[in-house]
């Protein structure tokens, strides 16, 4: 890392709804996490959580409503035209299924170097050599340039889209569940691709992943996601010893199927599903209060690196 403290991404206060009117529906409630420079930082949170959203209103895909996303220091939040073409070059991103993103009617030779022959980073001479060159450095056959995507298994056509957005060496890859599509094994394989490259490219990555210990594994701190709302922050080396809100507790003993300490007996309150106010997550929380049923725990840090939004960090 070159510098420990200086952040490559800043996300403060997002929010992002779908729908209009009545149909209107805010997916990111004032989301804030910055990632720094030369960082793994995981986002983890179950299926419909929002981190795809995060993804997609970082490389804008989707409209922001409110809050602000800096890159070194920078407002791309609005960016657009000729400087946003320009972001690209420092942020790429690989989708969870390679199937979507890559076209199938291209040979994928000409398909990993399209991004770098954009930004006039090779010219067309030079094209076959540096597409033998990015298959080799993915551990793929050179002869796979000429081929059609259809002759690839779904892992190595997951490689081959890593190919075309490393390509162009950006500071900033975004991975939405890179791996969920694959095999096991595949996985692995994919896995250690991402590292190589963060060791020998200095590359920043957010990692999306609903699996807790792969994150754990690859990432140097997790980010938890729940119904739109980060509720923990920690390093990954401290997750399953400091780890102090009870759903980022969910997670692990649902992952590691680890000896958590027993949660106390729900204590009986009113109803409170259908209370707009209070905690996201006070309907399933074992912990909860009276309080948590009106007041919402706001992100605070209660150690370094560590940010918690639970009424439990008072105790
Ligand atoms: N384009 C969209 N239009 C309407 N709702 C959407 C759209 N994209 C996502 N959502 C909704 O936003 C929520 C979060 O989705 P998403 O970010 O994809 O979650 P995750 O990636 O964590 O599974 C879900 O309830 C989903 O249905
Ligand atoms: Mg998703």
């Amino acid at each position: 890392m070159s510098d420990n403290n200086a952040p490559l991404l800043e996300i403060k206060d997002l929010v992002v709804s779908f729908g209009t009117g009545r149909r209107k529906k805010e997916v990111l409630h004032r989301i804030s996490f910055d990632i720094k420079e030369g960082e793994c930082l995981g986002l983890v949170g179950e299926s419909g959580s929002g981190k795809s959203t995060v993804s997609n209103a970082v490389m804008h895909f989707i409209p922001v409503e409110a809050g602000r996303i800096l890159f070194r220091g920078q407002d791309i939040t609005a960016l657009h035209g000729k400087k946003l073409r320009q972001m690209y070059r420092d942020i790429q991103m690989v989708f969870q299924s390679p199937d979507e993103s890559i076209s199938p009617h291209m040979k994928i030779g000409r398909y990993i170097t399209e991004v770098c022959e954009n930004f006039s980073l090779t010219r067309s001479a030079d094209r076959a050599v540096k597409a033998r060159e990015l298959l080799r450095a993915m551990g793929l056959d050179e002869a796979y340039a000429d081929r059609y995507p259809a002759f690839l298994s779904g892992g190595e056509r997951q490689r081959v889209a890593i190919a075309r957005a490393v390509s162009v060496l950006p500071s900033l890859l975004i991975c939405d569940e890179p791996t969920s599509a694959l095999d096991v094994s595949v996985q692995a394989l994919i896995v250690e691709l991402l590292r190589r490259l963060q060791r020998e490219h200095g590359m920043t990555y957010l990692f999306i992943s609903h699996d807790l210990p792969l994150v754990s594994h690859l990432c140097q701190r997790v980010v938890i996601l729940y119904q739109g709302e980060i509720v923990e922050i920690l390093p990954s080396t401290h997750l399953a010893q400091e780890a102090r809100h009870p759903y980022t507790k969910k997670l692990l003993s649902a992952a590691f199927g680890s000896a958590m300490e027993k949660a106390p007996a729900m204590a009986s309150l009113p109803d409170c599903n259908r209370t707009p106010d209070g905690c996201a997550f006070k309907s399933e929380c074992p912990c909860r209060e009276e309080r948590c049923l009106r007041e919402r725990p706001e992100l605070a840090c209660i150690a370094p690196e560590h940010q918690l939004a639970c009424f439990l960090a008072e105790k």
